[in-house]
């Protein structure tokens, strides 16, 4: 169906003046993605004072600030539902699939930092950032629009089969989740008693078999992720659908960030033990270091979505074996709950709290 037959392009100034308005109210979510890196510098702004104690005034702007990073990728899901419909024109998939993405602004943000260090390239984050999100939509404004091939709204079966590998690979995965995020969870009790389950750990999954199983098992579940991510992202939803394809998309970003950290940065490149010094920013920390303040939302998504993505996974496993919706939802919402938790009790221990 063409855009002039589902009524969206109209012939005259005020039809195509709506169009071109409705086109910019389409790349909100990048905006709102292109703010994320200011948000966290005016958090650092508000809480390094050029002297003396940081005012309570400060505390309530640098709250806020972080607040409102942390909440972006809300937007974009908000967003990415508002444009949910069904036999949507290409400019309103393409439209769509960008407020998806911009859910993932504070993995993205990272792997940014990282990937400009890693390039030796001396160019600003927040520079490459803005104009990255500015050529997206660019391409999402100027992209054509072609005919979707008939029966396109439907799943294909042989995608059918990759949600369960998905479900599957999921299920090995969390093995290795479960460690290590009780093992993070121990920085409540301080530098060492992390340092010595990490120790334990390392022995099993940094092992020579286990390592490089456990490293394809994330590439493969990210890859496996994208291809329903942007099949499902083409097809009606309700919000829990969109939930679940937003929640992937984000882990997705945090994944390959995350691996890319980890292994490539600090272990291949530049020699760091990845410790809980690594992983806290010590010694000035995540919250007063200008560069590491991006950690905060990214962790603590990361954690959330992570444990948000499963329970969308288990409510849809609920309703395919005949449990009641409104059990399958109580379970999905304390997923989110017990994910947001979770997200807090781990964010606190990183950023200095300890019992
Ligand atoms: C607060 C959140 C998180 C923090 C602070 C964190 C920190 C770390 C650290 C310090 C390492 C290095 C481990 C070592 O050297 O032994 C690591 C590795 C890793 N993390 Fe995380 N992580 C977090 C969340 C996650 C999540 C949500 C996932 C999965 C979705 C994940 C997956 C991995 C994987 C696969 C590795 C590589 C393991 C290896 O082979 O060494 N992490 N992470």
């Amino acid at each position: 169906m063409s855009a002039l037959e589902q009524g969206r392009v109209r012939p005259g100034g005020d039809g195509l003046a709506n169009t071109a308005a409705e086109k910019l109210r389409s790349m909100v979510p990048a905006a709102g993605a292109m703010a994320y890196p200011f948000l966290l510098d005016a958090f650092h702004l508000a809480v390094s004072p050029a002297a003396g104690p940081v005012s309570f005034g400060r505390l309530v702007l640098a709250a806020l600030c972080l607040l409102v990073a942390t909440a972006a990728p809300l937007l974009g899901l908000a967003c990415a539902y508002r444009m949910t419909k069904a036999e949507p024109s290409s400019f309103e998939l393409r439209a769509r699939r960008l407020a998806y993405l911009s859910i993932a602004a504070p993995p993205l943000f990272v792997l940014t930092g990282v990937g400009l260090g890693l390039l030796h390239i001396p160019v600003s984050d927040e520079l490459v950032w803005v104009a990255g999100w500015l050529v997206a939509c660019l391409y999402v404004l100027l992209g054509g629009e072609q005919e979707r091939p008939a029966g396109s709204a439907a799943i294909a079966p042989s995608i059918a089969k990759w949600r369960v590998t998905h479900g599957v690979a999921a299920a090995i995965i969390l093995l290795h989740l479960a460690f290590h995020l009780t093992n993070h969870l121990l920085g409540w009790l301080g530098p060492n008693a992390h340092a010595a389950m990490m120790k334990a750990g390392r022995t099993v999954y940094r092992s020579s078999v286990v390592e490089p199983i456990l490293v394809a098992l994330m590439l493969f579940q990210v890859a496996v992720g994208v291809r329903l991510a942007w099949r499902w992202s083409a097809l009606p939803a309700d919000a829990y659908r969109v939930f679940q394809i937003g929640s992937g998309i984000y882990l997705a970003a945090f994944i390959l960030t995350h691996l890319n950290s980890a292994l490539v940065s600090a272990r291949a490149v530049h020699h760091i033990d990845t410790n809980w010094a690594w992983a806290s920013g010590a010694p000035t920390g995540l919250i007063h270091d200008p560069w590491s303040i991006r950690l905060v939302p990214h962790y603590a998504l990361g954690v959330f979505f992570v444990l948000a993505h499963l329970a969308s996974g288990l409510r849809g496993v609920l309703i395919a074996h005949g449990a009641a919706t409104t059990f399958a939802n109580r379970i999905w919402a304390a997923g989110l709950a017990a994910g947001g938790l979770l997200a807090i009790a781990i964010m606190s221990g990183l950023c200095g709290a300890r019992i």
